[in-house]
């Protein structure tokens, strides 16, 4: 949470206050003066020593010592003023902040001029409220003798102006979103079920009034989901097909539709992984959280637009009821598929959900899923893959995703790559074609259930985890694409 306030820096009583350092002006910025005459000079020595610093990225935690009414000050070094960009201060900012959250400081003070450039733009608070929620974010944990910390839940932003909380609360509810992805994404496959998945998502529609319907089993067999149904042949546990309609405009009509992979647990089925392939699969399950994160976002901004969220949720799994290579399946839209492969099961799931976008009559569609390992081999975790039928619809997830720093790549959507998998025998389509650009046949085959409506697609496997720490959160889920698509969403408006 913001708190605007308007006190000088001799009178604020609190247990930490944050102020940025530029490179540029060095000794002569205003609250490095002002700071150290209350520290009589010795912020002079510190910076003599190293022990503060202004290069980039760089915290420094000092005690006060009495000094000053304020117990310590985290400088965080900027860099150059004019070398600064929102991604940048976004991170650095998303480190102080993790940094005392860490020491269990739970609320903190920020002297806003201190860290922004000249004449910098709104998206600058945007990129505040983000770096906040998305930094202080913790995951939750199994362990026994976890001890629950306090954690930084409060800024009180020094500044003598307030047209600025808006944007704020904006990046605070995006971040927020990404968090509610992060969130799922870490659940394991025996605490969250697909029942489970839709009992969540019908908890945020009501934390934000927005319309829901939940299709069970019966339900998807009536209108003839066939591919979400075969994959869902081997479980015990029953599908959910998610449908979360958040109305912006005065009538419903041509609503975006954001669509998920919601895989609960991936074992590959009768093509199964191999045992260290499979460690991890909970994730599957990514394009979903996204979707639900910005649901929750665009819940609680409510923009002018009207949106449906769709998500096809299951687990993939094995016994003698399950789907096999060799089986032909029907999908929503009557089409026929071949299935070689039963571990390519996120574009046959994904399959029933686009097509059902189309029913519904959305004027736009995006896709988002934890869909191959090749997205990984292409682009490595930095860049999410991405493909595309339009490229107006194309440049405006793209541009969303820059002003967020989720960054995507466009993969080619050539006429070979659909003549390939619509190569089969038997079927319209099979769902394997084989071992060449996979992460482009996989993003295809979804392709061919959007058919003429504008439709982008987005290939998380390489993005929705993460093996390290980083400056905007921890270790293992990442809530990826949940604010590119709701920022997608708000800057229709
Ligand atoms: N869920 C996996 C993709 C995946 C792999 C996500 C690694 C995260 C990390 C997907 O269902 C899958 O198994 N894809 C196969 C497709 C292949 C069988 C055509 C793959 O990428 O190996
Ligand atoms: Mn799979
Ligand atoms: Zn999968």
């Amino acid at each position: 949470m913001f708190k605007l306030k308007d006190v000088p820096l001799n009178e604020l009583e609190s247990k930490g206050i944050i102020i940025g350092l530029f490179e540029d002006q060095k000794q002569n910025q205003a609250h490095y003066l002002h700071v150290n005459d209350m520290l009589d000079q010795h912020l002079d020595e510190l910076v003599k020593s190293g022990d503060v610093s202004y290069s980039y990225g760089s915290v420094s935690k000092v005690h006060t010592f009495g000094k000053m009414t304020v117990k310590r000050i985290y400088f965080v070094g900027l860099g150059k003023k004019d070398e600064l960009s929102v991604n940048k201060f976004r991170k650095a900012l998303g480190k102080v902040f993790k940094q005392v959250s860490k020491d269990s400081i739970d609320s903190v003070a920020l002297q806003l001029e201190s860290v922004l450039p000249e004449n910098n733009t709104d998206d600058y608070y945007e990129a505040l409220g983000e770096a906040f929620s998305l930094a202080t974010y913790k995951l939750e944990t199994y362990h026994t003798n976890r001890d629950e910390k306090h954690q930084l839940t409060e800024v009180t932003v020094l500044t003598s102006e307030d047209g600025m909380i808006d944007r704020m609360n904006v990046g605070l509810a995006l971040g927020s979103g990404a968090n509610v992805a992060r969130h799922l994404v870490n659940l394991p496959g025996n605490l969250l079920t697909a029942t489970d998945l839709a009992t969540f998502a019908e908890n945020i529609a009501e934390k934000h009034e927005l319309n829901i319907e939940i299709f069970d089993k019966e339900k998807i067999e009536q209108i003839g989901m066939g591919a979400l149904l075969a994959v869902n042949q081997g479980s015990d546990e029953p599908p959910r097909f998610i449908v979360m309609k958040y109305q912006g405009k005065e009538t419903w009509e041509n609503p975006i539709a954001l669509v998920g992979k919601g895989i609960t647990f991936d074992t590959g089925g009768y093509s199964i992984k191999p045992k260290d392939g499979i460690v991890g699969m909970k994730m599957d399950m990514g394009g979903a959280a996204a979707v639900i994160g910005a649901m929750d976002a665009i819940g609680q901004l409510k923009p002018k637009e009207n949106v449906v969220a769709l998500i096809a949720s299951t687990d993939n799994m094995i016994s003698g009821k399950a789907f096999k290579p060799d089986d032909v399946i029907v999908a929503l839209n009557g089409k026929t598929i071949e299935v070689r492969n039963t571990d390519a099961e996120g574009r046959l799931v994904l399959a029933d959900a686009v097509a059902y976008a189309n029913q519904l009559g959305a004027s736009k569609i995006v896709d988002v899923a934890t869909l191959t390992g090749g997205v990984l081999i292409a682009l490595g975790t930095a860049v999410t893959g991405a493909l595309s039928n339009d490229e107006e619809w194309f440049s405006e997830v793209k541009e969303a995703s820059e002003a967020v720093d989720e960054p995507i790549w466009q993969l080619p959507y050539f006429d070979d790559y659909k003549e390939m998998v619509r190569k089969s025998h038997i079927a319209d389509l099979n769902n394997s074609p084989g071992r060449l650009a996979q992460p482009i046949t996989a993003g295809a085959f979804v392709g061919e259930f959007a058919e003429d409506t504008p439709w982008v697609h987005l290939d998380i496997a390489g993005t929705a985890v993460t093996d390290s720490e980083h400056d905007l959160g921890p270790k293992g889920p990442t809530g990826i694409m949940a604010r590119t698509l709701a920022k997608t969403i708000l800057n229709r408006q």
